[in-house]
């Protein structure tokens, strides 16, 4: 029912991207069962040499910056009830999966990703830093938009796992700005609420590429007295 409703429901609103790899990972990835981890291990593996790291819940931001800079993606292992279809306070698998996992087996994306924990690993201690790339993950990884062909598409796991969200984007009331790197750090949002701004995307290789704008921003606003970071991610 999850599976398949939000399946049915991105074919025409989801990055092509998406959708490609998303269609290459069935069977392992469908709406008949529980997905094997062992099985879409095996695929990323193949792919672009990633795996699925399964975590109790929120973990603390280094670990999680440590894990990507491995190349490994956390996932929870427990999935929304029934009338939980259409809001999560935290991710639940079919978020994890099912929004996270299939544009991971996108070169230019994976290593992204990758970078990203890179970086993060380097200002982990720096609270407003991590602030910032909190940011910059949720306006792309979590809730990115993508210009493909003259249309807008959607590319963020926040987005592709929430019929509600996936439906939202296209309301009258929704502002779509251009991708800029610095801007989207500077740009606070509210998690307990459906976006009404969102930042779309050229290309994955200009979404990678903006990462060089991202230390030199970190650095440029660095604060004096930063603390340990307690900001979570995800
Ligand atoms: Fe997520």
């Amino acid at each position: 029912m999850l599976f398949d409703r939000q399946e049915k429901n991105l074919r025409d609103k989801a990055s092509t991207e998406y959708l490609l790899w998303l269609n290459e990972l069935e069977p392992s990835l469908c709406a008949d069962r529980i997905p094997s981890f062992r099985e879409l291990n095996h695929r990323l593996w193949a792919g672009t040499g990633w795996s699925i790291e399964v975590v109790p819940g929120l973990i603390p931001v280094v670990d999680f910056f440590k894990l990507l800079a491995r190349r490994r993606f956390c996932s929870s292992t427990w999935i929304r009830r029934p009338d939980q279809l259409d809001y999560l306070e935290e991710p639940d698998m079919f978020h994890d999966i099912f929004g996270h996992i299939p544009l991971l087996l996108n070169p230019t994306y994976a290593d992204f990703m990758q970078k990203f924990g890179e970086i993060g690993m380097k200002y982990a201690s720096d609270e407003q830093a991590v602030l910032k790339l909190q940011r910059l993950y949720w306006f792309t990884i979590e809730f990115g938009l993508i210009h493909e062909r003259g249309q807008l598409r959607i590319y963020g796991a926040g987005i592709a796992s929430s019929f509600g969200e996936s439906n939202h984007i296209f309301d009258d009331d929704i502002t779509v700005l251009p991708f800029d790197v610095e801007k989207v750090m500077e740009t606070s949002f509210r998690s307990d609420v459906m976006q009404t701004e969102y930042f779309a995307i050229p290309s994955f290789e200009s979404l990678y590429r903006s990462l060089d704008g991202v230390e030199e921003h970190l650095v440029n606003t660095q604060m004096e007295s930063s603390g340990p970071a307690t900001v979570e991610i995800r």
